[in-house]
């Protein structure tokens, strides 16, 4: 049987699993390397990466705007047995001027939920503020300064190793397209590591121009609203 996919919102009860999810999926990743170094390295070091991106997950939360965008694949059980289990996720971020969505996602963490404010030992902060200034020069030089907050953004897609290739990351992606289309925005930005690049190009996204940071390449990508049928 083939097992089915689908698309929910997540909320604060998803992000431990969804941490766990990113964890995986970014294993390996040049710019994962540079935050989690190898000459921070500690015993904890897995467990400090989920914290921190259950940390991330939930100061984002807390963004007007912020969607989690999730990929379940339900289990062989039936009724309240029913195992799901998230295969994929995505962190949109929705432009400045944008209106309600369908799946609005962004949920209030209590204050007493939030972790301490601080990253852990294996964690690079200046690695994190180089990366920070890097994709804002490019994203200024490519659009102008200031002009992300007119798209729709996709901060995050994760899929879990043993389901990509099946579509997933597809499906995460052309979320935010429908809502980039229904919101009538002006189109969708995102920064490509090579990995995800070639999902960009075949759901239409173009290639603004590219930079070496952290010692991965990151690609400037752009989907515009084709012109209305009446215009
Ligand atoms: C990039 C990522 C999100 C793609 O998710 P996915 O569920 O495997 O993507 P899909 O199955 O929808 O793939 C759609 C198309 O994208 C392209 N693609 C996806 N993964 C690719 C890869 N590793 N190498 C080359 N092309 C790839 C292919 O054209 C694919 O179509 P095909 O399978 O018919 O050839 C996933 O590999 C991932 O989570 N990677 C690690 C985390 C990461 O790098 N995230 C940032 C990406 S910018």
């Amino acid at each position: 049987m083939v097992a089915s996919l689908r698309l929910r919102a997540g909320t604060a009860t998803d992000f431990a699993e969804m941490a766990r999810v990113g964890c995986e999926a970014f294993k390996g990743n040049l710019i994962n390397n540079a935050l989690f170094p190898e000459h921070l390295r500690q015993d904890s070091s897995e467990e400090d990466e989920r914290q921190w991106r259950i940390a991330v997950l939930e100061k984002g939360s807390q963004t007007a705007g912020r969607h989690y965008v999730l990929v379940i694949q339900d289990g062989e059980g039936s009724g309240e047995e029913e195992e799901e289990e998230i295969v994929g996720w995505a962190e949109w971020q929705a432009p400045k001027d944008a209106g309600g969505t369908e799946l609005a996602t962004t949920t209030t963490v209590p204050e007493s939920h939030l972790p301490l404010a601080r990253e852990p030992a294996s964690f690079d902060k200046d690695a994190l503020e180089v990366f920070r200034q890097q994709t804002k020069l490019l994203s200024g030089q490519v659009l102008g300064s200031g002009s992300e907050d007119k798209f729709w953004c996709l901060y995050t897609i994760a899929v879990h190793p043993n389901h990509q290739r099946r579509g997933v990351g597809t499906m995460l992606v052309q979320w935010g397209v429908e809502m980039a289309r229904k919101s009538q925005s002006a189109g969708i930005f995102l920064f490509a590591s090579p990995a995800g690049k070639n999902l960009y190009s075949g759901l239409g996204f173009r290639d603004l121009g590219q930079a070496e940071i952290l010692g991965d390449v990151q690609c400037a990508m752009l989907w515009e609203p084709p012109p209305s049928a009446e215009s």
